[in-house]
């Protein structure tokens, strides 16, 4: 009888994407001959604490709290890290790479930082390194960039990489909420973790944004080079203005390569209600990309949760076995073979929507136009609203596509404005290349 080929693995943590990734294993397990050529079987889980585990898997031996009891073990073939977090996340991984282990990650955090040495050990120890549910959870992304659409120069990659502040503005947007409550809702329903910082303030977009950047581009790019604003400031009457516009307000990641290096960024900023991320609600994510033979192509779907990721990272599972299966291990290793600056915000071109408060006296609107022509700034759109007091007005401003620059030297000028109480809000106003 011809032997069974077992790929043994270890998995890194039994959380969320943990147990996700063990129950997605076991439900593959009659097909995994016919589709990969072997069994894949779980040998080691490192845990914290193991009787929380116990609960969670069939064979309870298979849980340990011992680091040096997988690295150890030559038998293992590869590492599945799902603990999260840089340390000691980084360590195990560098060292199963140097030990010959391939390894597979959902750890954005630590791809966003380390990404380069990390797939620089893999090259050097002929093994794999793969991190697809690192972007986006349960969408395919990394694999098509790096795939599917090699025969494109991309030029944009943009979407909406966090399920968390997706939630909260779909309800801000649906059903009026303010932030406060709608973050509240949020958590009440799962969606928002315990701490939910760096979801609302943009770095899970943020992380999410660096990796596609060096993917699509092929340059490197890192957390630091990535201008960051989460969603806190958003109010209910933002919305409401957005939706009068004819836009919805969404927290975007948006990176593009451009002749004077790649812009990268996160903000929340309004997008014609007409484009397909418009309509992408709830938790889910949706990320578009531009490319010079494709055009446009979006992918959509879970960006978050227990099974979506695991189908990401049981996908890396299954394309490593074949690999191995095929001897074609590094096929795909790392892409970023250009050094491509990184703009400066100040030199991005982008429209703007200013709300600001004002003194309701004749000659304000003037006031406001000749900054903005001093300082290269037209305006598409200006709307002087309904008065909040009976001193004051409130006026919304849509400029055109402008110099970041510019725009922020015109702002400081109406800042100075004695007339001018208030700038109650300032977003950018997404607008394809
Ligand atoms: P989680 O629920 O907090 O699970 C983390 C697991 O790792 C827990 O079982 C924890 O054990 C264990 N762990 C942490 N540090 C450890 C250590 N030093 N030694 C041993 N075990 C350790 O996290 P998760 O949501 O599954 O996320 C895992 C990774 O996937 C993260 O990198 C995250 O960014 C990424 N990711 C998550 C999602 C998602 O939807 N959740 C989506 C995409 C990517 P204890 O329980 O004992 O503390
Ligand atoms: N916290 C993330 C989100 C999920 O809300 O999208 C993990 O990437």
């Amino acid at each position: 009888m011809v032997q069974e080929k077992v790929l043994n693995v270890a998995l890194l943590g039994l959380g969320t994407v943990g147990t996700g990734v063990y129950k997605v294993l076991k439900n593959q397990e009659p097909e995994m001959m016919q589709k990969i050529g072997c069994k894949v079987k779980i040998t080691k889980i490192l845990v914290r604490n193991l009787e929380k585990a116990a609960k969670k898997v069939d064979d309870p031996s298979v849980l340990t709290n011992d680091w040096n009891s997988i690295i150890q073990d030559s038998s293992i073939d590869m590492v599945i890290e799902l603990m999260g977090g840089l340390s000691p996340a980084k360590e195990y991984i560098l060292q199963a790479l140097n030990a010959g282990k391939h390894v597979v990650t959902a750890n954005k955090d630590l791809v966003a930082v380390a990404g380069k040495e990390l797939l620089d050990a893999a090259s050097e120890n002929q093994v794999d390194f793969l991190f697809e549910a690192a972007v986006a959870g349960g969408i395919p992304i990394i694999r098509p960039l790096k795939q599917c659409l090699a025969g494109n120069h991309i030029t944009e990659v943009m979407g909406i990489v966090n399920g968390t502040t997706n939630f909260i503005l779909t309800k801000m947007t649906q059903e009026g909420m303010e932030f406060k409550d709608a973050l509240d809702l949020a958590t009440e329903l799962g969606y928002a973790e315990a701490d939910p910082t760096a979801d609302i303030e943009g770095l899970d977009a943020g992380r999410k944004v660096a990796i596609l950047a060096s993917v699509a581009f092929n340059s490197r790019v890192v957390l630091d080079d990535v201008t960051i604003e989460g969603i806190t400031k958003i109010t209910a009457t933002d919305i409401r203005y957005a939706k009068e516009m004819g836009c919805t307000i969404k927290l975007l990641g948006v990176t593009r390569s451009t002749e004077d290096g790649i812009e990268a960024y996160v903000n929340p900023m309004l997008i014609p209600s007409s484009h397909p991320l418009a309509s992408v609600n709830d938790s889910y994510n949706a990320v578009f990309v531009h490319g010079d033979a494709v055009e446009n192509a979006m992918f959509f779907g879970r960006g978050a949760g227990e099974l979506p990721t695991a189908s990401a990272v049981v996908g890396d599972v299954f394309d490593i076995a074949r690999n191995i299966e095929y001897n074609c291990c590094t096929r795909i290793s790392c892409t970023c073979y250009k050094q491509l600056p990184i703009k400066k915000m100040e030199d991005t071109y982008n429209s703007y929507y200013v709300r600001l408060q004002a003194e309701d006296r004749c000659g304000v609107l003037a006031e406001l136009t000749k900054i903005f022509a001093e300082n290269q700034v037209s305006i598409e759109e200006i709307v002087q609203k309904r008065a909040r007091s009976n001193q004051l007005a409130e006026i919304v401003v849509i400029t055109s596509k402008v110099r970041e620059g510019d725009f922020t030297r015109a702002m400081d000028a109406i800042k100075k404005l004695e007339r001018v109480k208030e700038i109650s809000s300032l977003l950018r106003v997404y607008r394809a290349e």
